[in-house]
């Protein structure tokens, strides 16, 4: 048991992992004390995670004839992580911890209203965090909560998140809270969902939205269901890349040259990651690019581009797109026989017809091209990647998003410091 103790602590995630399941399989008399007086911070929260799991199945797995939860017990549990000093965690000990509670109410029950309001209490302070994985925990712990403030906030953080998937996280658990709403901010809410339309993704993402629009259909009363019938019944906004990058002014046509020196000055320390991150949003790149998991897959990923590019090559692949155009997303030009030219990318083979993207920012309408129509196929000399992306941008805020774009996600490098 000692053996098995040690090492949930240990350093290596992996190891953790091990010594916590050999943990659940002993017999928990053994143990649970043990785990519920823990004072070391890592080792409690991995001896209640399977103190959790151990105690009780989740409602889905529970045979009527199983115990009932045990409420003694997961006020113990939730009493023990109590204790544990947020402040004092880093980030994955953090992960950890709201998963711990998590497990407290899946595998023991909902709290009761006396528990709910002192964790509603406990976490509201805590949101917004530094990182988006723990945002995506504490959002959903405060809606599960209940908790009066999360419309307001969630909806505040919805409206700030710079790419796709880190506000479709927001709406995700949005869609469930039955709390807090005001008319305006549901009605913000479902007019989300227009815009959401425009999203990249794979076959199932429109399917998938679609569900989350309808779980928060059914969280309205048929006074709302009126009140919001223009907004629920409206149609998508099918937006255009200008109008998807409105809002930003002309700052100046940026040359090469000059930001060369500006961007390397502006590397050597200062930086904002989360400003970067937000322009990478805001600039557009996110439509096309992933970065660190982020952002649509139109063209390359750009998490590594700390290795592969000088500050230079890196502000010349974004001023002048088409100086040099990577073969592997590169477009075609297709000449047709009657004069006609297509240019894009072949996005599909169906039969006889090419199947052409013509607008990145909508990569599911295309310009179907018959073979027999065609004269001759080209590599096209102009990239898919828009010009001028960065002249909206003023000096400091490219600055930023040059050190965001080469920090490789993280955020503790020297750029930020
Ligand atoms: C409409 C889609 C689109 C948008 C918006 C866009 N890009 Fe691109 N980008 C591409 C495509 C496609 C390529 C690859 C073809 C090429 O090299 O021209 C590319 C290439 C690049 C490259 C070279 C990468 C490599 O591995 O060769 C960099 C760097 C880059 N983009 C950065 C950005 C940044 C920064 C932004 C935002 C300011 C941005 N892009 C916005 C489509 C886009």
């Amino acid at each position: 048991m000692n053996f098995i103790w040690r090492h949930l602590a240990d350093k290596d995630r992996a190891i953790r992992y091990a010594a916590r399941v050999a943990l659940e399989w002993q017999h928990p008399a053994w143990w649970e004390n043990t785990a519920l007086d823990e004072k070391e911070p890592r080792k409690a929260i991995a001896a209640l995670v399977a103190l959790a799991r151990v105690s009780n199945k989740d409602e889905f797995h529970r045979k009527p004839t199983d115990p009932k939860p045990d409420a003694a017990l997961q006020g113990r549990i939730l009493a023990a992580l109590d204790r544990i000093e947020w402040s004092k965690l880093g980030n994955s000990d953090r992960l950890d911890l709201m998963r711990a509670y998590t497990l407290a109410f899946t595998r023991l029950g909902p709290p009761d209203e006396g528990t709910r309001r002192r964790l509603t209490a406990k976490f509201d302070p805590l949101f917004p965090a530094q990182t988006r994985e723990l945002n995506a925990e504490l959002c959903q712990m405060l809606v599960y909560l209940q908790a009066p403030s999360a419309a307001a906030r969630l909806m505040a953080a919805l409206r700030a998140a710079p790419t796709q998937e880190e506000q479709m996280e927001y709406a995700r658990a949005l869609r469930v809270l039955k709390t807090g709403w005001t008319l305006p901010l549901r009605e913000e809410y479902f007019r989300w969902f227009l815009k959401a339309d425009n999203f990249k993704g794979g076959a199932s993402l429109a399917g998938f939205i679609r569900n989350m629009k309808n779980d928060a259909i059914n969280t309205l009363s048929e006074d709302e269901k009126t009140a919001l019938k223009p907004v629920l019944e409206a149609r998508p906004e099918r937006k255009s890349p200008q109008e998807l990058l409105a809002g930003r002014q002309l700052v100046k046509e940026w040359k090469v040259n000059e930001l060369v020196p500006t961007v390397e000055r502006g590397l050597k320390g200062g930086r904002n990651f989360e400003r970067g991150r937000k322009l990478f949003g805001a600039a557009g790149c996110a439509a096309c690019h992933r970065f660190d998991n982020d952002g649509a897959a139109v063209g390359p990923d750009l998490t590594s581009v700390a290795g592969r590019f000088s500050v230079r090559d890196l502000l010349e692949s974004i001023v002048e797109p088409s100086k040099e155009i990577s073969d592997q997303y590169g477009a075609v030009a297709i000449r047709k026989k009657n004069g006609d030219v297509v240019t894009g990318r072949v996005g599909n083979l169906n039969g006889d017809v090419l199947m052409v993207i013509e607008n990145m920012f909508a990569p599911n309408d295309f310009t179907n091209v018959k073979r027999q129509d065609i004269e001759s196929m080209q590599p096209s000399k102009v990239s898919m990647m828009p010009e001028g992306l960065l002249n909206s941008l003023k000096e400091d805020e490219i600055q930023d998003l040059a050190a965001f774009l080469l920090s490789r996600g993280d955020r503790n490098s020297k750029m930020f410091r």
